[in-house]
């Protein structure tokens, strides 16, 4: 190989080493043959770049080689850097010799056009492809976001279980399983042990994946899915808002700050997510739905909402069209929320809920203060057919050293659509459960 001692160098890096010597490794994306010069582009993961081969510069058998590589042909480049302002990445590889790992059988996906269908069968391959890659690398940078805000102020991670003896959000979403000839659950939210963790360590989170058997069809709803849950003492739903838009401004800006060649990957305009960097609006449910009521009156939009239902997909769309913002909107219908939810003391039917309503990707955010009253909650379980053993230990938390307390779930796969505006939250997980698909 060229120069042994060429440091490997990953693309997007490549820059920095202008004027040196580097050796990239990576998969052949695409080959232009022109005769003399052959420029390929390879990809290693952290981005693409071209690498140029001209005959001559190189050996005879590696130009040879070269011009037999396929999509996807797995290689190792050494060469000089050479800046190029014009490049992807503002640099490109001047080579000087080549090794090829694996000339790579035809490869199923082409640069054509494929449809949904088949590109989701093939997912463990679609996911070199550039958008894809570049969703994966922002789903990584949303998730260091959420860390690092949360840890600078004094957050512990503590994880929850997935095996769980009942349920958090309903009865009707569990997945069911058999725990040694006893049922189990595998978890909807880590919310619960969330608390118990908050009333030994003060503030802290859970990240996981949790699970919903979800019976929609929908772009917004999978049936796995990771959930952040911050969870925090002493609070109440100002310090809940204030967190969870504190969070979200933060993820826009780091993403901004570290993912500006993902984001143009996506084709996303950066300006969209700078102009989200400004305090959320916040409505109460009841002036929501005096909204929708009207809207709906002058003919704005069609929606089977009424006053006490649930927010619905196009709700959500009006309101998100409406503030061009994500919009906060609290103190919900006590029947249509979980047990859990303190109640409103100024309006006992209502809940100190708060859900934040994202512009194009819905409700990405769910939490609530929290009943810390022993009494009312043990009626909340009654009332809710809820089994009251399986909540002994959850009762606890208010018999010894009952605190008010309140936290939140984000789910990174609508944050993920959300933030680039990929519509569709199976393109937002790796390797996505639905309804319909557990392969590969
Ligand atoms: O509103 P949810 O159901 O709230 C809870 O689970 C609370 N226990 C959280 C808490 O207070 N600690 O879910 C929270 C968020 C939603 O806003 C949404 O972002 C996401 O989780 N989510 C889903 N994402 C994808 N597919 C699904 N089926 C989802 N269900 C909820
Ligand atoms: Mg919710």
């Amino acid at each position: 190989m060229g120069s042994p001692a060429a440091p490997v160098v990953r693309i997007r890096e490549l820059a920095r080493h202008a004027g040196q010597d580097a050796r990239l490794r990576g998969w052949v994306y695409n080959l232009r043959d022109k005769g003399r010069i052959l420029f390929l582009l390879v990809r290693d993961g952290s981005a693409i770049a071209q690498g140029v081969i001209a005959r001559g510069e190189v050996p005879d058998a590696a130009f040879e080689a070269a011009r037999q590589l396929t999509q996807e042909s797995s290689v190792e480049l050494s060469g000089s850097v050479r800046a190029d302002a014009r490049a992807p990445g503002g640099a490109e590889l001047i080579v000087k010799d080549m090794v090829v790992h694996q000339v790579a059988a035809p490869y199923p996906i082409s640069p054509k056009e494929h449809g949904v269908a088949f590109l989701m069968q093939h997912r463990h391959l679609w996911l070199r492809s550039r958008k894809q890659a570049a969703l994966l690398r922002v789903r990584h940078e949303v998730i260091q976001a959420w860390r690092n805000y949360l840890d600078a102020q004094g957050f512990y991670c503590v994880d929850s279980p997935i095996f769980t003896p009942n349920a958090c959000e309903g009865t009707s979403t569990l997945f069911e399983t058999d725990y040694f000839g006893e049922k189990a659950y595998l978890t909807q939210s880590g919310q619960l042990y969330a608390e118990a963790a908050a009333m030994a360590l003060g503030k802290v989170y859970c990240f996981g994946p949790t699970f919903r058997a979800e019976k929609s069809k929908t772009r917004r709803h999978l049936t796995e899915f990771w959930m952040l849950e911050p969870e925090m003492a002493f609070a109440g739903l100002e310090e809940n808002l204030a967190l969870a838009e504190g969070l979200l401004r933060h993820t826009l800006r780091q993403v901004l700050e570290k993912r500006r060649d993902e984001l143009a990957d996506l084709e996303r305009d950066p300006a969209v997510l700078e102009k989200w960097d400004q305090p959320f609006p916040r409505l109460r449910y009841d002036e929501a739905a005096r909204q929708l009521a009207q809207w709906q009156k002058e003919g704005r939009y069609e929606s089977q909402f009424r006053d006490g239902d649930d927010l619905g997909a196009p709700d959500e769309t009006m309101l998100g069209r409406h503030f061009g913002l994500p919009v906060a909107v609290t103190h919900w219908p006590a029947a249509i929320k979980a047990f859990y939810m303190k109640r409103d003391p100024e309006d006992p039917t209502k809940v100190l809920g708060m859900d934040i309503v994202a512009p194009g990707a819905g409700e990405i955010v769910g939490g609530s203060v929290r009943e810390d009253d022993l009494a009312l909650l043990e009626q909340r379980i009654r009332d809710e057919r809820l089994p009251e053993e399986a909540f002994q230990w959850y009762l606890d938390l208010r018999r010894y050293g009952s605190v008010p307390h309140a936290g939140f779930g984000i789910g990174l796969e609508r944050t993920l659509s959300w933030i680039t505006g990929v519509e569709h939250v199976r393109e937002c997980i790796p390797f996505p459960r639905t309804l319909e698909r557990i392969y590969p």
